[in-house]
């Protein structure tokens, strides 16, 4: 069920410039799946629209949601001005998420460049307790590499920086022709050049991959249309080719979408 809470900041640090963790207490953490998102809300009365954030991850015995996120733009920078003690308005849980179960016995990649990082932690982590056998190539602008030891706690790490200073120097498909990484699916998040590259390196490879798309959007809940997306098939809601990424979405499989 989505709905408008209010939660409580329990932890907000800074990992990397402009790079910020937000750890949320609310019910709403009990329900998290990885891939799915909520809207945060910032308190200007001048920015009314709810800002998504991707689950980076959750713990439903302290009842805690993290998330990372950039300070982007006004709404963010605004947020990331809030410490522990202060309340925030979150709309959730927005989006479908990654189906975990379905890729139980395979091997999966998980592919995060730059702010599509942290979306991939709790895939990483709900993947290990499931059994499922993990590698993550994480792709860098610079040497910054946060959450680069939360991931080591779960899965293999593979590390791409565009400056080349550390790992591969380039994107994670650099990384990966250069450590021969082998999976049967990948799940990626990222930018969209990232994305097109994937889903063309994953039908040229013989795999599946699930992406998750991270456009603009404004309602979160499927009433605006602003975030729609071109698809190969009609779709049931709109009728035509393109559905709404805050509701059919984020995540989507790459075959089904015209990006
Ligand atoms: C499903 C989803 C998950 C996301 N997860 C993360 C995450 O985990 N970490 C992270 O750093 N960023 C994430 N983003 C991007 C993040 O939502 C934007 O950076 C943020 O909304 C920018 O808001 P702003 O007020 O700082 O910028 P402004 O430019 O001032 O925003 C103006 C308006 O545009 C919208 N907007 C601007 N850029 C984006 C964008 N890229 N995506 C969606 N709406 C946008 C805002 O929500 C706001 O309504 C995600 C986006 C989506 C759609
Ligand atoms: S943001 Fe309004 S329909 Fe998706």
């Amino acid at each position: 069920m989505k709905r408008r809470l209010r939660s409580v900041i329990t932890e907000h640090k800074e990992l990397a410039p402009h790079i910020f963790s937000l750890k949320l207490k609310t019910e709403m953490s009990a329900e998290a799946v990885p891939g799915q998102f909520i809207g945060i809300y910032p308190k200007d009365g001048a920015r009314i629209l709810m800002r998504p954030i991707s689950i980076c991850d959750s713990d439903a015995e302290t009842g805690e949601l993290r998330m990372v996120y950039r300070a982007a733009g006004k709404g963010t920078a605004e947020i990331s001005g809030y410490g522990a003690g202060e309340s925030l308005d979150i709309l959730g849980m927005l989006g479908n998420g990654y189906d975990l179960e379905a890729v139980k016995e395979k091997k999966v990649i998980l592919l995060g460049g730059g702010i599509g990082i942290p979306p991939m932690l709790y895939s990483a982590k709900r993947l290990k307790e499931q059994g499922t056998e993990v590698t993550a190539v994480l792709g860098y602008a610079d040497s910054n590499t946060f959450l680069k030891e939360d991931f080591e706690k779960y899965c293999t790490v593979q590390i791409a920086s565009m400056e080349g200073s550390v790992g591969t120097k380039g994107t994670v498909i650099d990384a990966m022709n250069e450590n021969g990484t082998e999976g049967d699916v990948i799940f990626a998040c990222g930018p969209m050049p990232m994305l097109k590259a994937v889903k063309s390196y994953a039908a040229d490879h013989g795999m599946q991959a699930f992406i998750s798309l991270e456009e603009r959007m404004a309602c979160g809940v499927g009433a605006c249309l602003g975030c729609v997306v071109k698809t190969r098939e009609v779709d049931h809601h709109t009728h035509v080719k393109n559905t709404r990424i805050c509701v059919e979405g984020p995540v989507f499989n790459a075959e089904d979408v015209d990006i």
